[in-house]
């Protein structure tokens, strides 16, 4: 038996720094990154410490506030506030999910779109949907560029995206409609998930539920992507079964597959906010 060619994340993201080094080392300022995180949310600090180690190692700027689980929504906007307004601040992160007090809507709106390197104000999303230029997320970003790198063709192809989050389905779907891509978003109730999953070429699963999806639920040949970061008894699972890499052509694993993918997209999200700020057209 033949298993699925693993596409690595890891290997991706190498290719993307050294793009944005050199592209880094041919601008006269220095991008800086604020990333803003409320209390003491497990999974939040460690990404939260993977975002800022990446930029620095890169030559980023970066600062990371925190600031208590009980912080008022009103000291939290107001933070905000100051960092659009501060002109040495090219990219402003606030990590989710947010203490249940405060309006994750209010805040997001709050940050400057040119500042809004995690594409989530809704005038991004707008833009990402409308077919304009923007700021769009990471997650979504990562997945489309990994697939282009290891040469999938999307113009045309079914692509089936489990999961309608704003973090990620919805907004990739956005990205793989404006790459000629045909898309179907499915979700917990969709009635007979799996058939409609099994049409896939390529599948894209982001639902957080360990091991979801089995190996009948997949296309012989396709090609899947698991977006999934479930903590299971210590260890990292994605939403996809393992048993699925004896029927898809190609597979991320978890952890090692989007994951870094989105750390990269958060990079060049900055580079790009940092550029859209100063000359108004991303390049
Ligand atoms: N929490 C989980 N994913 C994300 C993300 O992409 N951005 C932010 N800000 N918080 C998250």
């Amino acid at each position: 038996m033949t298993l699925a060619r693993t596409l690595s994340g890891h290997e991706v993201a190498e290719t993307v720094y050294r793009e944005l080094r050199e592209t880094l080392s041919s601008l006269p300022f220095v991008p800086s990154l604020r990333v803003i995180r409320l209390g003491e949310d497990p999974a939040s600090v460690s990404y939260v410490r993977l975002k800022d180690k990446r930029a620095r190692e890169l030559g980023l700027l970066s600062q990371v506030e925190v600031f208590p689980a009980d912080t008022p929504e009103e000291a939290l906007l107001g933070r905000i506030e100051a960092l659009n307004q501060d002109p040495e601040v090219d990219g402003i992160l606030v990590q989710l999910p947010l203490p249940a007090h405060i309006r994750t809507e209010r805040v997001l709106e709050a940050i400057s779109p040119l500042k809004d390197v995690d594409g989530f104000h809704p005038l991004n999303v707008g833009k990402l949907w409308s077919g304009g230029e923007g700021l769009f997320p990471c997650t979504p970003l990562g997945v489309v560029h990994l697939l282009k790198h290891y040469g999938v063709e999307l113009r045309g192809k079914e692509v089936v995206v489990l999961g309608r989050s704003n973090i990620v389905g919805k907004p990739l779907a956005g990205l793989l409609l404006r790459e000629d891509a045909t898309v179907t978003v499915v979700h917990s109730r969709t009635r007979n998930l799996p058939e409609v999953t099994r049409r896939a070429e390529v599948l894209v699963v982001a639902v957080g539920r360990p091991h979801l999806v089995r190996k009948e639920w997949v296309r012989p040949g396709a090609i899947v992507v698991d977006v999934g970061v479930n903590r299971v008894e210590g260890k990292l699972l994605g939403d996809v079964h393992p048993e699925v890499a004896e029927v898809a052509s190609a597979l991320t694993p978890v952890p090692g597959g989007v994951g870094p993918m989105t750390v990269a997209m958060l990079m060049a999200n900055t580079v790009k906010a940092a550029l859209l700020r100063r000359h108004g057209a991303p390049r």
